[in-house]
């Protein structure tokens, strides 16, 4: 997940292939992913048939078919300076790959499933996909008002993708999905409170979409449900404990490591990773079997600490270097292995 990706083309007004730096990527670049197709078509909806019907009809409802086509005004972003706007490309540079990737894989889980004669299933995630669709299709647009057109049809062909087992894929888009939903709501809230620093109309539009990203979790908690395996015993609690936390260190390093662009909004970004890490935690409860216990405050306290290891050693040079490193290194490890606690959302099975 942490391999350095190859350089992602977009036209800029100076018609540069290249990123300029302040769109350049680094280890922290969202990555495509394929899994294990043939066995996702062996789903056994029956275990949780009416719930399954119940979310396949809020996802052809499709709220909010008409919401990302709204014409917003501009005006807002001219008055952001040039250091200020190349935050704001940056921010959506990155989210539109991020949702694009999330289109190609639900789009290909889709056609595997319909292949395999899963009617219903592929259907199902046609709906996950034209989501992401619009999503990246609407960043996009935001981009192309700003000069700035990211290939997207060509995106994924131009990234190796990494394999995950079905399980790895479950709780990691479940993650995604629920954090994403965090992400953007906070950010939404604050903007509510502070409409000044609502810098581009972009933001205008948080709060639907992200409703959009909480109703995916819940699709995939639905895809778990029905793989009862995935949940149980160690394995389940290992793939909890794995998953949440490496999403969530991720997640610390990419907020505070671009922490220009929440300050851009007036957000701090460490208080804004900590509530993000929060929120998830405790949503988690709905679909893993076990999440970190945040009780005793442990697992936070390490967060900073970690980060602080983290900006040592990327500042540090000659033989400080590899102590920091050993110091970041040792540190995650034991925030890997704190205390968690066990959910009833194996009550399903
Ligand atoms: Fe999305
Ligand atoms: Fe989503």
């Amino acid at each position: 997940m942490t391999a350095t990706a190859p350089k992602l083309e977009v036209q800029t007004p100076a018609g540069r292939n290249e990123l300029p730096p302040h769109l350049d990527e680094n280890l922290l670049t969202p990555r495509f992913y394929t899994t294990e197709f043939d066995k996702a078509a062996k789903t056994d909806l029956e275990i949780a048939r009416k719930d399954f019907e119940a979310i396949f009809k809020e996802m052809e409802a499709d709220y909010n078919l008409k919401h990302f086509d709204r014409k917003a005004s501009l005006d807002r972003l001219q008055e952001l300076s040039p250091k200020d706007k190349a935050i704001y490309e940056s921010y959506l540079v990155r989210s539109v790959v991020s949702e694009f990737s999330g289109f190609l894989l639900f789009k290909e889980i889709s056609n595997r499933f319909k292949k395999s004669g899963r009617t219903e299933l592929g259907q199902f995630f046609t709906f996950l996909a034209r989501d992401e669709a619009r999503h990246a299709g609407f960043l996009g647009r935001a981009l192309k008002s700003e000069g700035i057109n990211v290939d997207l049809p060509n995106l994924g062909k131009k990234r190796a993708a990494t394999f995950f087992p079905l399980s790895w894929v479950l709780y990691s888009l479940y993650l995604s999905e629920k954090i994403g939903y965090w992400r953007y709501i906070l950010i939404n809230r604050h903007l509510k409170a502070h409409p000044e620093k609502a810098c581009a109309p972009l933001f205008d539009f948080f709060e639907p979409w992200c409703q959009d990203e909480n109703r995916h979790g819940d699709c995939i908690n639905l895809m778990m449900r029905c793989w009862p395996g995935m949940t149980k015993g160690f394995r389940g609690k290992m793939l909890s404990r794995f998953f949440l936390w490496t999403v969530f260190l991720t997640h610390t390093l990419t907020v505070c490591e671009r922490g220009d662009f929440y300050e851009l909004l007036g957000i701090d970004p460490e208080l804004f990773d900590e509530e993000v890490i929060i929120q998830t935690n405790n949503t988690s409860r709905n679909a893993f079997p076990w999440v970190y216990n945040f009780e005793d405050g442990r697992f936070l306290q390490m967060r900073t600490e970690i980060l602080s290891a983290f900006r040592k050693w990327r500042k540090s040079s000659g033989i400080a270097k590899p102590v920091a490193l050993s110091k970041f290194i040792s540190l995650i490890i034991r925030q890997f292995a704190l205390p968690m606690q066990k959910t009833d959302a194996v009550r399903y099975v």
